[in-house]
């Protein structure tokens, strides 16, 4: 039976989501859904999807889908997503799940409570040379863990590769508390978190975070856009196993448009896993290579991506992984980060 889907917010994702349930067959968008009147009827006439409503509301009493993608932006993702599981409609959530570990915690709770479906779409999951080396780290192939080293490198706050963040919305958004941005901590530093954890197989027991706000225009203002969050942080921390870990996002990356680079070093190897988003590419020191410091790289079988994982879901009434409890685990390490920044020391995770 296809799986009828509603596409919520369509702005510059919702073109990404076309793309990638356009390969899954079982799924549809059979309507889409934005709060700027016309903007969804336009996308609409565009990718050829037959309804279109100026809200969520309206395509809630409509009601003839049963899961949303919700590419809404990140201050909106609760109230819209909350409102879709009232419904009982299953949810593919745009990252970060939502602004706060207690927030996050609500939607899991909704979620679990109704029994629906409930993903998050950490695209880097996509990467195939990042499961692999997480097989090969749960394999024991680098020994215990020792040292993560985790970048995710952008350079929009310095050049023009993805726009002028200075006349376009859809970066200034992101650079506005009032606007629901959480910074480079919460718009990307959620992909580094979640990947590297999620390679290492553990979380951090504790973290020191330094969040940096630097100064871009006249009053750190451009129209209604008060320019107050995060540009560049840097996270050290603690895995539970007591590794080390160093953790960096930055807008300010000169030379890197969208490039996340992760090392798991340990006592008998290390793994890197390199990606742009869509090419990646795993390369390792082990056995005998450890003591030539000669890497290799290593070939990576195509996997699942998060999209067909959810259309599984949806097909086996099973949530797949990364779920919104998965996301809430993330938020926590998040707003641990925030807590730091503000006190100027360490905290430990509950
Ligand atoms: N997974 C990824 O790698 C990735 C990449 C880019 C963006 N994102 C996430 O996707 C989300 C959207 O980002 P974007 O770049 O598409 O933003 P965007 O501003 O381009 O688009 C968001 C759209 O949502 C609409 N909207 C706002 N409030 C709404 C509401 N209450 N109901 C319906 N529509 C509403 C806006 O009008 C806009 O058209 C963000 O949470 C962002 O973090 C994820």
């Amino acid at each position: 039976m296809t799986q009828r889907l509603l596409l919520l917010g369509t702005g510059g994702i919702a073109t990404h989501h076309i793309e990638e349930f356009a390969a899954i067959p079982e799924c549809e968008f059979v309507a889409c859904a934005d709060a700027v009147p016309g903007r969804a009827a336009a996308f609409a006439q565009k990718h050829g999807i037959p309804k279109a409503f100026a809200g969520l509301d309206e395509a809630i009493a409509w009601g003839e889908f049963d899961a949303a993608v919700n590419a809404t932006p990140d201050g909106v993702h609760m109230e819209t997503t909350l409102a879709l599981l009232a419904a009982g409609k299953h949810v593919f959530c745009e990252k970060p799940l939502a602004q706060s570990y207690p927030d996050a915690l609500r939607m899991v709770e909704a979620a679990e409570a109704a029994g629906l479906i409930n993903m998050v779409n950490l695209t880097y999951r996509n990467s195939p040379a990042l499961q692999k080396a997480r097989e090969m780290v749960a394999g024991g192939d680098i020994g215990d863990l020792r040292h993560v080293s985790a970048e995710y490198l952008q350079s929009w706050l310095v050049g023009k590769y993805w726009g002028d963040w200075r006349t376009d919305e859809k970066w200034l958004w992101r650079l506005s508390k009032g606007h629901g941005s959480t910074g480079v901590l919460g718009d990307v530093g959620v992909h580094i978190l979640d990947f590297a954890t999620y390679c290492a197989g553990e979380s951090m027991a504790s973290l020191y975070a330094d969040l940096a706000v630097f100064p871009k225009a006249e009053g750190d203002r451009i129209g209604d856009y008060r320019l107050d969050v995060n540009d560049s942080i840097v996270i050290t921390g603690r895995m539970v196993s007591g590794a080390l870990a160093t953790v960096t996002a930055t807008r300010y990356a000169t030379g890197h448009a969208n490039d996340l680079v992760l090392t798991l070093s340990g006592t008998r190897g290390a793994v890197r896993v390199e990606t742009d988003g869509k090419i990646s590419k795993l390369s390792a020191c082990l056995g005998k290579d450890v003591d030539e410091n000669r890497w290799r790289e290593i070939e990576t079988p195509p996997l699942k991506r998060n999209a067909r994982r959810f259309a599984d879901a949806l097909i086996s009434g099973r949530t797949g992984d990364p779920s919104f409890r998965r996301a809430a685990e993330i938020q926590k390490l998040i707003d641990a980060a925030f807590e730091s920044g503000e006190k100027g020391g360490p905290v430990k995770i509950g």
